[in-house]
């Protein structure tokens, strides 16, 4: 299968890209950062910028994918610093995603919605359908972009389907999220000895380790179109608080500090989010079912953790 992926130098494509070499996938990316250390040498990687419709599509005329894998975006926290890149990159980087899909017959877009289409007041656990209120610039882009591409599906025949990600958690650093204090957790733990989450200790929101991740993705992908009955699906594992993660990570480096120090805008930001996600259609239409919870993430992670920190001489590289 020939697929694109666009933003696959951060969080997700960094897992993702393996995978997919490994499976026999003739893979191509597109993205503003340099090819990373460690990128399949199988992957084509070409440099670009996602709001220039020109330079996507110049590489989808040429390539020509059966398959756009769209991660490339600007996350939370990041978005709130710079609203109107963040706007720019999520509307016309989707905008131009989808019309390269149109022009050039790609016949699956697959789409990385979030958590952060959903805003405040709503009771857990957050099914499919509540109405879509967010109150940052990401989740109003996110929202958009579901919608946008459905409306491709809908006029165009493009089979569009996605996932709303919790936030995810590898041994990598994130660039721009707000659920990226968990993850910090275990690398600042591990490189450093300590952390000071910028959260309170009883904040809750949803999370995922990458592996199952990965494979919502993979699966989704490959799911009958007759069997879904909707575009973009809610995912869920696990939804421990900041504390309870903290004594995971504890448990496992019994000497790490681990403190908290709420900051107000990253606060509000994950007060917004749900604690909690509904994700029954996704296990009804095609079978999705979460492997890794808290503990058995914690004990595979923690080990990779410290490969990543003693390989690149305890500077991991950050993800944009
Ligand atoms: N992990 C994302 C963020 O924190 C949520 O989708 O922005």
């Amino acid at each position: 299968m020939k697929i694109l992926i666009t933003g696959a130098g951060g969080q997700i494509g960094t897992d993702l890209l393996p995978i997919l070499v490994g499976r026999g996938d003739d893979v191509a990316v597109f993205d503003l950062a340099p090819r990373p250390d460690g990128c399949p040498p199988e992957v084509e990687w070409v440099r670009g910028d996602i709001t220039y419709a020109e330079e996507l599509n110049t590489l989808v005329a040429r390539f020509r994918p059966e398959r756009l894998m769209h991660l490339a975006a600007i996350l939370s926290a990041a978005g709130e610093s710079i609203p109107h890149r963040a706007y720019r990159v999520n509307m016309d980087g989707t905008r131009n995603v989808l019309e390269a899909a149109r022009l050039f017959g790609v016949e699956q877009v697959f789409y990385t919605s979030t958590i952060a289409v959903f805003g405040p007041g709503l009771e857990a656990p957050v099914g499919d359908d509540v109405p879509l209120q967010p109150t940052t610039m990401y989740g109003i882009t996110k929202v958009a972009g579901e919608l946008l591409g459905e409306y491709y599906q809908t006029n165009f025949g493009i089979d569009f389907r996605g996932v709303r990600f919790p936030g995810l958690i590898n041994a990598g650093i994130p660039g721009g999220g707000t659920s990226d204090y968990a993850l910090f957790m275990y690398v600042e733990g591990v490189r450093s000895g300590a952390y000071e989450s910028f959260c309170s200790p009883e904040s809750r929101i949803p999370f995922m380790y990458m592996p199952d991740a990965v494979r919502a993705m993979l699966e989704l992908m490959e799911a009958p179109k007759a069997n879904l009955g909707r575009c973009i699906y809610n995912i869920a594992a696990m939804d421990p608080t900041a504390q309870a993660i903290a004594d995971a990570v504890k448990a496992r480096l019994p000497d790490v500090q681990l403190t908290f120090k709420s900051d107000p805008a990253r606060q509000a930001i994950l007060d917004s989010w749900p604690d909690a996600l509904d994700d029954t259609n996704a296990r009804n239409d095609w079978g999705w079912a979460h492997q890794y919870d808290l503990e058995t993430m914690s004990d595979d992670l923690m080990p990779q953790v410290r490969a990543l920190i003693g390989m690149d001489g305890g500077e991991p590289a950050v993800h944009a």
